[in-house]
Protein backbone atom coordinates (compact mmCIF):
# COMPACT_ATOMS: atom_id res chain seq x y z
CA UNK A 1 0.00 0.00 0.00
CA UNK A 2 1.15 3.52 -0.73
CA UNK A 3 1.85 5.44 2.42
CA UNK A 4 0.04 8.59 1.28
CA UNK A 5 -3.58 6.65 0.17
CA UNK A 6 -2.97 4.23 3.23
CA UNK A 7 -3.27 7.95 5.26
CA UNK A 8 -6.29 8.64 3.50
CA UNK A 9 -7.88 5.33 3.67
CA UNK A 10 -7.40 4.30 7.32
CA UNK A 11 -10.29 4.14 9.31
CA UNK A 12 -11.23 3.50 12.79
CA UNK A 13 -12.44 -0.05 12.37
CA UNK A 14 -15.20 -1.35 15.50
CA UNK A 15 -16.25 -5.01 14.18
CA UNK A 16 -13.35 -8.09 13.94
CA UNK A 17 -13.56 -11.75 12.99
CA UNK A 18 -13.77 -13.29 16.47
CA UNK A 19 -12.29 -16.02 15.23
CA UNK A 20 -9.17 -15.30 13.99
CA UNK A 21 -5.48 -14.46 16.19
CA UNK A 22 -1.88 -13.03 15.32
CA UNK A 23 1.10 -14.79 15.92
CA UNK A 24 3.55 -12.91 18.05
CA UNK A 25 6.01 -12.33 15.33
CA UNK A 26 3.13 -10.70 13.21
CA UNK A 27 2.21 -8.53 16.73
CA UNK A 28 5.98 -7.47 16.99
CA UNK A 29 6.11 -6.13 13.70
CA UNK A 30 3.51 -3.64 14.40
CA UNK A 31 5.11 -2.82 17.53
CA UNK A 32 8.22 -2.05 15.73
CA UNK A 33 6.29 0.45 13.17
CA UNK A 34 5.09 1.93 16.54
CA UNK A 35 8.45 2.35 17.83
CA UNK A 36 10.00 4.01 14.80
CA UNK A 37 7.74 7.39 14.97
CA UNK A 38 8.86 10.26 16.47
CA UNK A 39 9.49 11.69 19.73
CA UNK A 40 10.91 14.45 21.94
CA UNK A 41 14.59 14.16 21.91
CA UNK A 42 14.27 10.39 20.81
CA UNK A 43 13.86 9.40 24.01
CA UNK A 44 11.37 6.90 23.04
CA UNK A 45 9.27 6.28 25.87
CA UNK A 46 6.48 4.31 25.07
CA UNK A 47 5.97 1.26 26.20
CA UNK A 48 3.12 -1.57 24.92
CA UNK A 49 1.01 -3.31 27.12
CA UNK A 50 -0.41 -6.57 24.84
CA UNK A 51 -3.73 -8.20 25.90
CA UNK A 52 -4.93 -11.36 24.05
CA UNK A 53 -6.70 -13.05 26.89
CA UNK A 54 -10.67 -12.61 26.17
CA UNK A 55 -11.61 -11.94 29.48
CA UNK A 56 -9.66 -9.49 29.74
CA UNK A 57 -10.71 -7.80 26.39
CA UNK A 58 -13.95 -8.19 27.18
CA UNK A 59 -13.81 -6.07 30.76
CA UNK A 60 -11.61 -3.94 28.78
CA UNK A 61 -15.19 -1.45 29.05
CA UNK A 62 -15.36 -1.78 32.90
CA UNK A 63 -12.01 0.85 32.77
CA UNK A 64 -12.68 2.70 29.59
CA UNK A 65 -16.55 2.93 28.52
CA UNK A 66 -15.92 2.88 24.94
CA UNK A 67 -14.18 0.10 24.39
CA UNK A 68 -16.81 -2.16 24.49
CA UNK A 69 -16.22 -3.40 20.59
CA UNK A 70 -12.54 -4.83 22.32
CA UNK A 71 -14.49 -8.21 23.09
CA UNK A 72 -14.27 -9.01 19.29
CA UNK A 73 -10.80 -8.19 18.95
CA UNK A 74 -8.10 -10.66 18.31
CA UNK A 75 -5.96 -8.60 20.60
CA UNK A 76 -5.82 -4.98 22.21
CA UNK A 77 -2.45 -3.12 22.45
CA UNK A 78 -2.28 -0.32 25.44
CA UNK A 79 0.39 2.42 24.37
CA UNK A 80 2.05 3.83 27.26
CA UNK A 81 4.78 6.73 27.62
CA UNK A 82 6.63 6.88 30.54
CA UNK A 83 6.70 10.37 32.37
CA UNK A 84 10.12 10.00 33.48
CA UNK A 85 11.78 8.71 30.38
CA UNK A 86 9.86 11.33 27.70
CA UNK A 87 12.24 14.62 27.40
CA UNK A 88 10.45 16.31 30.20
CA UNK A 89 10.96 19.85 32.97
CA UNK A 90 9.95 18.52 35.92
CA UNK A 91 10.20 22.26 37.78
CA UNK A 92 8.35 23.96 35.04
CA UNK A 93 5.60 20.85 34.85
CA UNK A 94 5.77 19.70 31.47
CA UNK A 95 6.37 16.88 29.33
CA UNK A 96 5.90 15.04 26.42
CA UNK A 97 4.60 11.66 27.35
CA UNK A 98 0.81 12.23 25.89
CA UNK A 99 2.47 13.49 22.61
CA UNK A 100 5.05 10.98 21.98
CA UNK A 101 2.56 8.12 23.28
CA UNK A 102 -0.19 9.48 20.58
CA UNK A 103 2.59 9.41 17.55
CA UNK A 104 3.60 5.68 18.71
CA UNK A 105 0.05 4.95 18.60
CA UNK A 106 -0.57 6.80 15.05
CA UNK A 107 2.02 4.84 13.63
CA UNK A 108 0.71 1.36 14.99
CA UNK A 109 -3.23 2.07 13.23
CA UNK A 110 -1.47 2.99 10.06
CA UNK A 111 0.95 -0.45 10.60
CA UNK A 112 -2.52 -2.17 11.01
CA UNK A 113 -4.21 -0.66 8.00
CA UNK A 114 -0.82 -1.23 5.92
CA UNK A 115 -1.19 -5.43 7.16
CA UNK A 116 -4.98 -5.91 6.46
CA UNK A 117 -6.18 -5.28 9.98
CA UNK A 118 -8.73 -2.83 11.47
CA UNK A 119 -7.79 -0.91 14.55
CA UNK A 120 -9.45 1.63 16.86
CA UNK A 121 -8.02 4.07 18.80
CA UNK A 122 -9.70 4.21 22.38
CA UNK A 123 -8.71 7.28 24.21
CA UNK A 124 -6.72 6.79 27.84
CA UNK A 125 -4.70 10.00 29.17
CA UNK A 126 -6.17 12.87 29.69
CA UNK A 127 -8.87 11.14 31.08
CA UNK A 128 -7.95 11.00 34.87
CA UNK A 129 -10.43 8.22 35.67
CA UNK A 130 -9.24 5.80 32.98
CA UNK A 131 -5.77 6.53 33.61
CA UNK A 132 -6.26 5.68 37.36
CA UNK A 133 -8.65 2.43 36.13
CA UNK A 134 -5.65 1.15 34.21
CA UNK A 135 -2.66 1.99 35.98
CA UNK A 136 -4.36 -0.17 38.87
CA UNK A 137 -5.82 -2.90 36.82
CA UNK A 138 -2.49 -3.73 35.13
CA UNK A 139 -0.10 -3.11 37.94
CA UNK A 140 1.15 -0.02 36.10
CA UNK A 141 3.83 2.34 37.79
CA UNK A 142 3.32 5.58 38.51
CA UNK A 143 5.35 7.23 36.04
CA UNK A 144 3.50 5.15 32.97
CA UNK A 145 0.29 7.03 31.56
CA UNK A 146 -1.40 5.08 29.49
CA UNK A 147 -2.49 6.93 26.11
CA UNK A 148 -4.65 4.62 24.19
CA UNK A 149 -6.18 1.40 24.28
CA UNK A 150 -5.99 -0.51 20.76
CA UNK A 151 -8.19 -2.75 19.90
CA UNK A 152 -7.00 -4.64 16.90
CA UNK A 153 -8.08 -7.49 14.70
CA UNK A 154 -9.22 -8.78 10.95
CA UNK A 155 -11.98 -6.28 10.06
CA UNK A 156 -15.80 -7.15 9.43
CA UNK A 157 -16.77 -3.98 8.74
CA UNK A 158 -15.86 -1.46 5.89
CA UNK A 159 -16.72 2.12 7.09
CA UNK A 160 -17.52 4.41 4.30
CA UNK A 161 -14.89 6.73 2.79
CA UNK A 162 -15.66 10.25 4.38
CA UNK A 163 -16.05 13.44 2.30
CA UNK A 164 -12.78 15.02 1.60
CA UNK A 165 -11.03 16.70 5.05
CA UNK A 166 -9.19 19.24 3.55
CA UNK A 167 -11.10 21.69 5.12
CA UNK A 168 -9.36 25.11 3.63
CA UNK A 169 -11.16 27.41 6.69
CA UNK A 170 -8.87 25.48 8.92
CA UNK A 171 -5.82 26.83 6.63
CA UNK A 172 -4.10 29.73 8.00
CA UNK A 173 -1.34 31.16 5.80
CA UNK A 174 1.19 33.09 7.27
CA UNK A 175 -0.90 34.41 10.17
CA UNK A 176 -4.13 33.71 12.01
C1 LIG B 1 -8.03 10.86 21.39
C2 LIG B 1 -9.02 9.92 20.73
C3 LIG B 1 -9.86 9.17 21.53
C4 LIG B 1 -10.76 8.26 20.93
N1 LIG B 1 -11.52 7.46 21.75
C5 LIG B 1 -12.34 6.56 21.17
C6 LIG B 1 -13.07 5.65 21.99
O1 LIG B 1 -12.96 5.66 23.21
N2 LIG B 1 -13.89 4.74 21.38
C7 LIG B 1 -14.02 4.70 20.02
O2 LIG B 1 -14.78 3.86 19.54
N3 LIG B 1 -13.33 5.54 19.21
C8 LIG B 1 -12.49 6.46 19.74
N4 LIG B 1 -11.73 7.28 18.94
C9 LIG B 1 -11.82 7.15 17.47
C10 LIG B 1 -12.56 8.33 16.82
O3 LIG B 1 -13.93 8.23 17.10
C11 LIG B 1 -12.30 8.31 15.29
O4 LIG B 1 -10.92 8.44 15.06
C12 LIG B 1 -13.04 9.43 14.59
O5 LIG B 1 -14.44 9.23 14.66
C13 LIG B 1 -12.65 9.55 13.11
O6 LIG B 1 -12.88 8.35 12.44
P1 LIG B 1 -11.69 7.61 11.64
O7 LIG B 1 -10.68 7.17 12.66
O8 LIG B 1 -12.34 6.44 10.96
O9 LIG B 1 -11.09 8.58 10.68
C14 LIG B 1 -10.83 8.17 19.51
C15 LIG B 1 -9.94 8.91 18.73
C16 LIG B 1 -9.04 9.77 19.33
C17 LIG B 1 -8.07 10.54 18.46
Amino acid sequence: MELYDGLLSRRSIRKYNPEKTLTKDEILDLIRAASFAPSAHNKQPWHFLVIEDKEVLRSLRSVQPWTSFAKDAALAIIVCADTEETFHREKEGWNYAQIDGALAAQNLLLACHAKGLGACFCGAAPMPMVVDNLRAKFNMPETMLPIAIIPIGYPEETPKTPEDRLNMAKIHWESF
